[in-house]
């Protein structure tokens, strides 16, 4: 094997790093609060599963499937995947949990990377980060809109104006397979390209997204599914806008609107953002009537989301919207001396037992660098403790923002920062 001097990060995985990773981690806890407001429940689950699946639950014919896991055989031999999305394990972890028998809708929420050997580019990623969701055993337009409207307000909560909700029904088992022959014969009387046609063949639904001005037009006069629901997909439908009317939430439609991932049913949406070039989804989701069923389980239903942690923070940078506060302490602690310093790694841990964050200055330093690095940690308080301090039992306090330095009895300094805002 040779030898590298340096390591970097794999290929199309990014690192978050301070100051930066304090808005990552707003983001993806902000992304979610709104979920916990409407009674979500976290699930943590497995990095890696059983590589049937995601075959199986996010469909064979998908680009995350045929091109795109990242699948290796474990030391026994047996074929392993990096999880490329949350719902397929989700169901798996419901159905051997059984919480599809207690208590209907099962409301979880969940946070973490996932993993696609796409090809990278800003704002897309091999890991990727996601936050979701997943109502799962109720069929009801209303909790349709509760999911839409929560994803609406975590991007709304962090500050992010510049996006648009999608929203489309992709139909249900009565409407989709005569709508998707329609389709067929619409387009294969096109004059397509071959790798077009066989498109056709396999996914349709693809052909009217795809994004050549001359395809465009020849689809124009295409049939929508939109316009071909059954009555009760319909009616689904027209009542989770309804729902998304009162509760405020703006969408557009978009019949044309082909989700990556093969179990959608019914309602399906897709959060856009204008500001992002290329990659522009920094979120999407819907319903997979089909899904529970497919992977074993009971026949119920289920709608969901996954939004991208990655994409939102370049959102919110595109928008110039700040968010989080880099990791920061209240208190800095500047020892001078080895006695000052043995009393003062005593204190700090007195004064974080008390609720104060503190840092302290390590290493040789001198007067003059300890207050530099002091004034850099950014902390509204340094402590300065020297021998002749330590003798007559008192600790400098300096309020960093007036710029005024008191002397107090070290017996009452944590008391008398407990006090102070
Ligand atoms: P998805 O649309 O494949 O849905 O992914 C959701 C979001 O993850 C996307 O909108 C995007 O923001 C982000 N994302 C996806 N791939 C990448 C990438 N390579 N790099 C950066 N960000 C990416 C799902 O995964 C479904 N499981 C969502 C869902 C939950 N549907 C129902 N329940």
């Amino acid at each position: 094997m040779t030898k590298t001097s340096s390591f970097s990060a794999p290929k199309g995985v990014p690192d978050y790093v301070p100051p930066g990773s304090a808005e990552f981690v707003a983001v993806r806890d902000g992304l979610l609060n709104a979920a916990r407001l409407a009674g979500y429940g976290h699930i943590e689950l497995p990095i890696f599963e059983d590589t049937e699946l995601f075959a199986r639950g996010v469909g064979e014919s998908t680009d995350v499937v045929s091109k795109e896991m990242f699948t290796f055989s474990d030391r026994s031999e047996r074929s392993v995947t990096l999880r490329p999305e949350g719902t397929a394990g989700v169901m798996r972890a419901v159905i051997e949990h059984g919480l599809d028998r207690g208590q209907l809708p099962v409301k979880l929420s969940y946070a973490g990377p996932f993993f696609r050997y796409e090809r990278p580019q800003k704002g897309r990623y091999r890991q990727l980060q996601q936050v979701g969701v997943e109502a799962i055993g109720v069929d009801d337009p209303a909790l349709d809109a509760e999911v839409i409207a929560v994803a609406d307000a975590g991007f709304r909560s962090l500050g992010l104006t510049g996006f648009r909700l999608e929203i489309t029904s992709l139909g249900d088992d009565t409407c989709r397979p005569q709508y998707r022959e329609r389709l067929q014969e619409f387009l294969f009387g096109l004059d397509l390209d071959a790798e077009t046609r066989r498109r056709a063949e396999i996914n349709p639904l693809r052909v009217l997204d795809d994004k050549r001005p001359e395809i465009r037009e020849m689809t124009d006069d295409a049939p929508l599914m939109l316009d071909h629901l059954s009555e009760s997909a319909k009616n689904h439908f027209d009542r989770v806008l309804g729902h998304l009317d009162g509760l405020g939430v703006r969408y557009v439609l978009n019949p044309r609107m082909v989700r990556g991932l093969d179990y959608y049913t019914k309602t399906t949406f897709e959060f856009v953002h204008d500001g992002l070039g290329a990659q522009s989804g920094i979120g999407g989701g819907g319903r997979y009537d089909g899904l529970m069923a497919e992977l074993g389980g009971q026949a119920l239903s289920g709608i969901g989301f996954g939004l991208g942690v990655d994409r939102t923070v370049l959102a919110l940078a595109a928008e110039g919207v700040g968010v989080g506060d880099p990791a920061r302490c209240e208190v800095f602690g500047v020892p001078l001396g080895d006695a000052a310093k043995q009393r003062m790694v005593v204190l700090a841990g007195e004064l974080r037992a008390a609720g104060i964050s503190v840092d302290l200055v390590y290493g040789e330093r001198g007067v003059k660098g300890a207050m530099k690095a002091a004034d850099r940690s950014g902390a509204r308080y340094t402590l300065i403790l020297g021998d002749r301090d330590l003798t007559e039992q008192t600790i400098g306090l300096k309020d960093m923002r007036t710029g005024d330095q008191r002397q107090i009895p070290l017996a009452e300094i944590v008391t008398t920062l407990s006090g102070r805002p």
